[in-house]
C-alpha cells in the first residue's frame, strides 16, 4: 500500500486510519482466495466498495462484479433477480432472463443487505451455495455457476443467529472471512482526505477546476458525527460543489445540517439567569443576552454572518448592524460572504 494513505486499483478508495489500512492490507491478503467474505458495517461505510476492491484484487478481476441489494425486493423478486426466470414463470415474466448469479459467472457476486433476506429464502440460498448450481424460476435446467460470494450486512449476523432470525448453517458458509468496517465517527482521521477527495471529484464532474478548501470547512466536517457515514459525507461534498460560487470553499458553503449539528449538543447558547435584584437595567440585560446569542451563533457558524443570521432567524443586514453596535466584529469571518 502506498504511504500516502490512498490505496486502490484506480485510487478511489480513500483512508489513512489504522483501521482502514488494516482492512486494505487484509483485502490484499485474501483477494486471491475463493472463500466467501462477509463485510459487516453500518450503512454507507463502504461495504460495496470493499467488495469491489476484493474482486479487483483477485484473479477474477477481468470477469464481472455483480452487486445486488437484497433489501427492498419481495421474495419472488429476490429469487428471480438472483436465479433468473424462464418465460411464463410468473405474471410479468415475458421473456427468459438470466439471474445475477449467472451474470456473475467467473466473477464475484456481492449480496448486499443479506440481513434483510427472509428465512425461507435463506434455505434456497444455502442450497445454491452448497451445490454451486442454480435453476431459473420456472425452468428445469440445472446451471453450474462459478462465482465468489461476498455478502454485506448492516447487522451483526451472529446476533441474528442467536435470535433465530438467521440460519446458522448459512451464516457459517457466508462468514468464512469476516471484515468489519468501522463507522466514520470511529475513524475521524479519514475525514480530511475524504472531504478533499469528494469535493475535488464533484467539481471535476462539473467540469470545473478544484478549489482550495478553507481549514474551517474541514473542522466543521470533523465535528459532525456522520450517522450516514461516508455516503452522507459524499453527498454533503456534492452539494458543496453544486452550490459554492466562492474561489475558496468556505464555511458558508457547508450545508447547514453539518454546520449546525452542535446546536443540538454541547453548544447551547448561554443565557445567564440572574436572581431578582431590587432594580435592574433592562437595556443592559438585553444587551448581555444579545451579545451572548450573537457570539454563540458566530462561533457555531465559524464566523459566517449569513449562517449566523439564519440561526438567529434575523436578516443578515440586521445581524451586521448589531455586530457593529455591540463591537463583535472580531468574531465575524473577515472575508465578505
Ligand atoms: N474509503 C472510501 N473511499 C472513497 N469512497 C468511499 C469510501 N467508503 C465509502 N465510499 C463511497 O461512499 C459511498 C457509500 O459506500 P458503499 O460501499 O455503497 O456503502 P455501503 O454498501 O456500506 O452502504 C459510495 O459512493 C462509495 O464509493
Ligand atoms: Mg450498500
Amino acid at each position: 500500500m502506498a504511504d500516502t494513505g490512498t490505496y486502490s486499483v484506480d485510487s478511489i478508495v480513500v483512508g489513512r486510519s489504522a483501521r482502514m489500512r488494516a482492512v486494505f492490507d487484509f483485502v490484499r491478503v485474501i483477494g486471491d482466495s475463493d472463500s466467501s467474505v462477509l463485510v459487516t458495517g453500518e450503512t454507507g461505510t463502504g461495504k460495496e466498495m470493499i467488495a469491489n476492491l476484493i474482486h479487483q484484487s483477485s484473479s477474477r478481476r477481468h470477469k464481472p462484479f455483480v452487486p445486488v441489494s437484497c433489501a427492498i425486493l419481495s421474495e419472488t423478486l429476490i429469487e428471480s433477480e438472483l436465479f433468473g426466470h424462464e418465460r411464463g414463470a410468473f405474471t410479468g415474466a415475458i421473456k427468459d432472463r438470466p439471474g445475477r448469479f449467472e451474470m456473475a459467472h467467473g466473477g464475484t457476486i456481492f449480496l448486499d443487505d443479506i440481513d434483510d433476506v427472509p428465512l425461507s429464502m435463506q434455505v434456497k440460498l444455502l442450497r445454491v451455495l452448497q451445490n454451486r448450481t442454480i435453476e431459473r424460476l420456472g425452468g428445469s435446467r440445472v446451471i453450474a455457476i462459478d462465482v465468489r460470494v461476498v455478502t454485506g450486512s448492516k447487522k451483526d449476523l451472529r446476533q441474528m443467529v442467536a435470535e433465530g432470525k438467521f440460519r446458522e448453517d448459512l451464516y457459517y458458509r457466508l462468514n468464512v472471512i469476516p471484515i468489519v468496517l468501522p463507522p466514520l465517527r470511529e475513524r475521524r482521521e479519514d475525514i480530511p482526505m475524504l472531504v478533499e477527495h469528494f469535493i475535488k471529484r464533484y467539481f471535476k464532474r462539473r467540469g470545473e477546476d478544484p478549489r482550495p478548501i478553507s481549514p474551517a470547512v474541514v473542522q466543521a466536517f470533523m465535528r459532525y458525527p456522520w450517522p450516514g457515514n461516508v455516503r452522507e459525507l459524499e453527498n454533503a461534498c456534492e452539494r458543496i460543489a453544486q452550490t459554492c460560487t466562492c474561489e475558496t470553499v468556505r464555511i458558508g458553503c457547508v450545508p447547514s445540517t453539518v454546520l449546525f449539528h452542535k446546536y443540538a449538543e454541547e453548544q447551547q447558547p448561554i443565557v445567564e439567569t440572574h436572581a431578582h435584584p431590587s432594580s435592574v437595567s433592562l437595556d443592559d440585560r438585553l444587551k448581555e443576552v444579545e451579545t451572548n446569542l450573537i457570539s454563540w451563533a458566530l462561533k457555531v457558524s465559524g464566523g459566517n454572518k449569513s449562517k449566523a443570521a439564519e440561526l438567529l432567524q434575523i436578516k443578515r443586514s440586521t445581524l451586521g448592524d448589531r455586530i457593529k453596535k455591540l463591537s463583535l466584529d472580531h468574531l465575524a469571518e473577515e472575508v465578505a460572504d
